[in-house]
């Protein structure tokens, strides 16, 4: 299959391009961002270079490109609705008018947080998954990919056009850019509890994505590590993080202190994947138990953790790609 991946000289993008070729599938790289995956420089908000894609002959799209949370501090709203909104619509429409069968498009759980879930103020962690809402994203970022999850659902029921919606969990190497304490790779190893996986599960995910397409018609999946942890212990999981995390894991606390690291008191929202599992045929590689048994083991960690990386379109070629 020829795929156009988008974002192809990203985090995400410079896993998942070897990783089609080395499935057989060809690959058209389009980014802002020259990369070793990049054919074509330009933005996905720029229809002559999406039509200068599939001249191509593109017949399936993987849209991974986009301005996101760092870019919050970095562009206005507007370089948010023109990539992230704009840019999902000229690629839909060139697929369909393609022909094309299958569209995967990389969104993210963070549209699920609502500033009330972000403040954590209940007695139990809140369960988010599909069936999650009304959704109230509380910042450009969520606002423009939640549109462009309607487009693609929109694309699926009025042009045939099967989607794919993955609603992504963390998986940036960087550092939190709001949490300071546990930071670096404890913070990282503590969210594969709830809320992280490794990019190359999102690498993974998104090739399953684009194979079930066509059979689904429209789908949308959480993706995260899979959860040890059951609704029933949203309660005890706010209150007393550590006394359930020892029930799963009963050498973490102690596989924790060798290294210096602390376990999180409490945890306030978990993202649950399941459905990605039996809709999808999906479930990630990497979880809470392998960080576990690497650190038992004395292995590297299964993870990525860079605090120097920066998207490529701010270092890559000499400049930010929008205006202020
Ligand atoms: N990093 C995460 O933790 C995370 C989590 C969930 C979802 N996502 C999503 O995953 C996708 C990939 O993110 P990433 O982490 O690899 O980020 P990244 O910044 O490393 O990669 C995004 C790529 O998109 C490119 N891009 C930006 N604007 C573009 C445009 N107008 N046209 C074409 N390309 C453009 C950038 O140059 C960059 O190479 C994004 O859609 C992001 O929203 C990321």
């Amino acid at each position: 299959m020829h795929v156009l991946l988008t974002g192809s000289s990203g985090g995400l993008g410079r896993f998942l391009g070897p990783r089609l070729r080395a499935l057989g599938h060809r690959v058209t790289g389009l980014d802002v961002a020259p990369g070793p995956d990049t054919d074509l420089v330009g933005s996905v908000a720029d229809r002559s270079i999406v039509s200068r894609a599939f001249d191509r002959g593109i017949e399936a799209v993987i849209h991974a490109g986009a301005l996101h949370k760092p870019d919050i501090a970095r562009y206005p709203a507007q370089a948010f609705v023109d990539c992230n909104v704009t840019g999902t619509l000229n690629l839909l429409a060139a697929a369909v008018a393609a022909g094309n069968d299958r569209f995967v498009f990389t969104s993210k759980t963070s549209l699920m947080i609502s500033q009330a879930i972000r403040d954590e103020a209940g007695d139990a962690a809140i369960w988010l998954d599909e069936a999650s809402g009304p959704l109230a994203p509380r910042n450009i970022y969520g606002v423009t990919k939640l549109a462009a999850e309607g487009l693609c659902r929109l694309a699926a029921a009025e042009r045939g056009l099967a989607c794919v919606v993955l609603r992504t969990g963390r998986f940036f190497p960087e550092e939190d850019d709001t949490h300071r304490d546990p930071s670096g790779e404890n913070l990282k190893a503590n969210e594969f509890l709830n809320r992280r996986l490794t990019v190359e599960d999102a690498a993974e995910a998104h090739v399953a994505a684009l194979m079930r397409a066509p059979a689904l018609g429209f789908g949308l999946f959480v993706l995260s590590a899979p959860t040890p942890f059951d609704r029933a212990e949203a309660r005890d999981l706010k209150r007393d993080a550590a006394v359930v995390i020892a029930r799963h894991f009963p050498d973490a606390a102690e596989l924790y202190a060798q290294r210096g690291w602390t376990l999180p008191a409490s945890i306030g929202r978990v993202y649950d994947s399941r459905l990605a599992e039996t809709a999808l045929g999906f479930r990630c590689r990497t979880g809470f138990a392998e960080i576990l048994d690497a650190l038992r083991d004395g292995r590297p960690l299964p993870f990525a953790h860079d605090p120097t990386y920066v998207s490529p379109k701010e270092t890559g070629y000499g400049g930010p790609a929008f205006g202020p």
